[in-house]
């Protein structure tokens, strides 16, 4: 299965923060946003990972990810000029998805909870339809909204509807067979001139082919599209760092432990950090060594 993070847009409104680099590769704590959205697709076995953001920042994801070789998956980046909407990313990389199945992340998307790598996990495994995440919101007019019937399948899709028929948003995480770009293909400009990714999970619900997965009551699924919400993520992921003394999305920590790299490369990696990022993996390192670690989920 591919992946694609979609890492463009503006970022208009986190400026002059993001005025000079992508909003995609500021800060949530200790490490770039960035680091969240691939850390969801190496859990769901993906290795092949394709970064669409504007032709300015590319130099910049270069820097921080390369090609990716160093833990063991390949980054390869593509630019969206002008923010077409979600779906246009299957026509950017369609050549890239080469008639695979295929994941889509929206690259300021944070999603953290127990269980979430076995999700993960089953749903890479599918061919067949598409499967996007449901999560209650209180504010479900911002987003596409799912409505279920009495045995929990999806009837409906809505993009920001003024009068929701639930509260379940669609999250910006995606999984499609190896149709989507012949799909959308077939989509038409929304009112505010964008490929809407509503428009194609509709295609998919047309079809009888679309699974919603609920992300249940305990699950963070964390914006960080305001200065408020951005520095309420960062704080969620120190509180939870600091209390279970475990990382979330430390990339090179996922990478060993979905066996991508051994354990020389990743305390290899460890020595390019001279702080507490480097000094983490060498803890987990040591305590796989003393098998302290058997329950380290990630
Ligand atoms: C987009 C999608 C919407 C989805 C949301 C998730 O909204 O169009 O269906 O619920 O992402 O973040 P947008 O960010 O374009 O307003």
């Amino acid at each position: 299965m591919k992946g694609i993070i979609l890492a463009g847009g503006a970022g208009s409104r986190l400026y002059p923060a993001s005025l000079p680099i992508s909003k995609i590769l500021l800060p949530v704590y200790d490490k770039p946003m960035i680091y969240y959205p691939i850390t969801t697709l190496l859990l769901a076995g993906i290795r092949d990972i394709l970064i669409i953001t504007n032709a300015s920042d590319i130099q910049n994801f270069e820097k921080v990810l390369g090609s990716g070789e160093q833990i063991g998956v390949k980054f390869s980046y593509m630019v969206q000029d002008v923010p077409r909407g979600i779906a246009d990313s299957f026509l950017i990389a369609e050549k890239f998805i080469n008639n695979e199945p295929c994941a889509l992340i929206l690259g300021d998307n944070i999603f953290h909870g127990f269980g979430f790598s076995s999700m993960l996990k089953r749903v890479g495994q599918k061919t067949q339809g598409a499967t996007v995440f449901g999560y209650a919101v209180n504010d479900p007019h911002r987003f596409g909204v799912v409505e279920f019937d009495e045995n929990n399948r999806a009837i409906s899709i809505e993009e920001k509807p003024k009068n929701p028929r639930s509260n379940y948003a669609v999250t910006g995480l995606y999984f499609y067979d190896k149709n989507v770009a012949e799909y959308a293909k077939t989509l038409k400009p929304s009112q505010r001139g964008e490929l809407e990714i509503t428009d194609l999970n509709n295609i998919y619900l047309k079809n009888k082919q679309l699974d919603v997965e609920i992300l249940g009551r305990g699950f963070a699924w964390l914006d960080t599209g305001t200065f408020e919400s951005l520095l309420q993520a960062g704080n969620f992921i120190k509180s939870m760092e600091v209390n279970t003394g475990m990382k979330i999305a430390c990339i090179e920590e996922v990478a060993w432990r979905m066996g991508y790299i051994s354990t020389l490369e990743l305390s290899d990696l460890a020595k390019k950090y001279n702080n507490g990022y480097g000094e983490y993996i060498e803890k987990i390192i040591q305590a796989n060594a003393n098998k302290l670690n058997r329950n380290a989920v990630v």
